[in-house]
């Protein structure tokens, strides 16, 4: 079987990421082949620091994040949310530390490129979408982008994969909109168009760096929506600063604070607003 992806499509890293699409028409699913998670834990991070010229961005970290979670990250600026993702996709080497994807894969000594394709997916802060293309065919893009959907040279859709475009249309709230040019759309409908062509590539692990920055309130509560909507079906790391917004989808599940690099507090959203220290780095201001 042909391991290509196809190079007709243009460069895009971060959609160009990722394996699973054997399963029909579900867009979730949480275990996955090829990431050994037979221990429960998808992400494991020990002890990760991140060294910039002598100043720790990432200092001792440890991450634990178990198969199906949702994990929501928060801190102040400046707190290392996202150079922790860094480090997860490859893109920042640790100093030291250790970083595994489930039981067998070692981060650290993976290229981005096959940190992608093992099935982790990551969705940058700034939206990034085909803009000159439609919803549908941006969603049809990011599956041809998968590699488990062999590449044919007139590519053409199975019932199946439609369906499974469906599915996503309207988890991510644009169906009726897919003949539209994704250019169009509000702010926080290209967020949620990428988190859309992200899910089309079945990640076994799901990373969103500050999802609802810049959306209206009301893009925002649906956000939340959506996320419930995945909650248990992908293992999802969340860094967001919008506190209304992550106490609507931590629920009863761990949120972990960040602070200089390190876990300052880690608990349900009740106990980590009610730790002294957090209030005095972070929520008290
Ligand atoms: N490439 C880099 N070189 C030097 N310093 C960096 C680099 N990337 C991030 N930093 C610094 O590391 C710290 C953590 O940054 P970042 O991970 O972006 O924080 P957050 O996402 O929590 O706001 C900040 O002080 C930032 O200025
Ligand atoms: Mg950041």
């Amino acid at each position: 079987m042909s391991e290509v992806v196809d190079p007709a499509q243009p460069v895009h890293p971060h959609i160009d990421n990722s394996l699973h699409a054997e399963h029909g028409t579900s867009y979730g699913h949480v275990k996955g082949e090829g990431v050994d998670t037979s221990h429960g834990a998808i992400l494991y991070l020990e002890d990760i620091t991140v060294s910039f010229d002598g100043f720790k961005a990432i200092n001792k970290l440890n991450l634990d994040i178990s198969v199906g979670e949702l994990r929501c990250i928060i801190g102040p600026n400046g707190a290392g949310k996202t150079t922790m993702m860094d480090v997860i996709t490859g893109k920042t080497r640790p100093t030291s530390g250790t970083a595994f994807f489930g039981q067998t894969m070692d981060l650290t000594r993976m290229t981005e490129y096959d940190i992608a394709h093992a099935g982790i997916g990551r969705k940058f802060q700034r939206p990034t979408v085909f803009e000159q293309h439609t919803v549908f065919e941006n969603l049809e893009l990011a599956m041809k982008m998968n590699k488990k959907v062999r590449p044919t040279l007139f590519f053409k859709l199975t019932l199946e994969q439609k369906g499974k475009i469906d599915d996503i249309l309207k988890l991510i709230r644009l169906n009726g909109q897919e003949h539209r040019l994704a250019g169009l759309l509000s702010h926080g409908q290209k967020q949620w168009l990428e988190i859309g062509m992200l899910l089309m590539q079945e990640p076994q692990l799901l990373l969103l760096d500050e999802p609802v920055a810049g959306m209206s309130d009301a893009e925002t509560a649906r956000t939340a929506e959506l996320l419930n909507e995945l909650r248990g079906k992908h293992s999802i790391v969340v860094v967001e600063h919008d506190m209304a917004f992550v106490t609507e989808i931590a629920q009863d599940g761990v949120v972990t604070v960040l602070h200089e690099g390190s876990v300052l507090a880690q608990g349900t959203m009740q106990q980590v607003q009610a730790d002294e220290r957090v209030i005095e780095v972070y929520l008290g201001r």
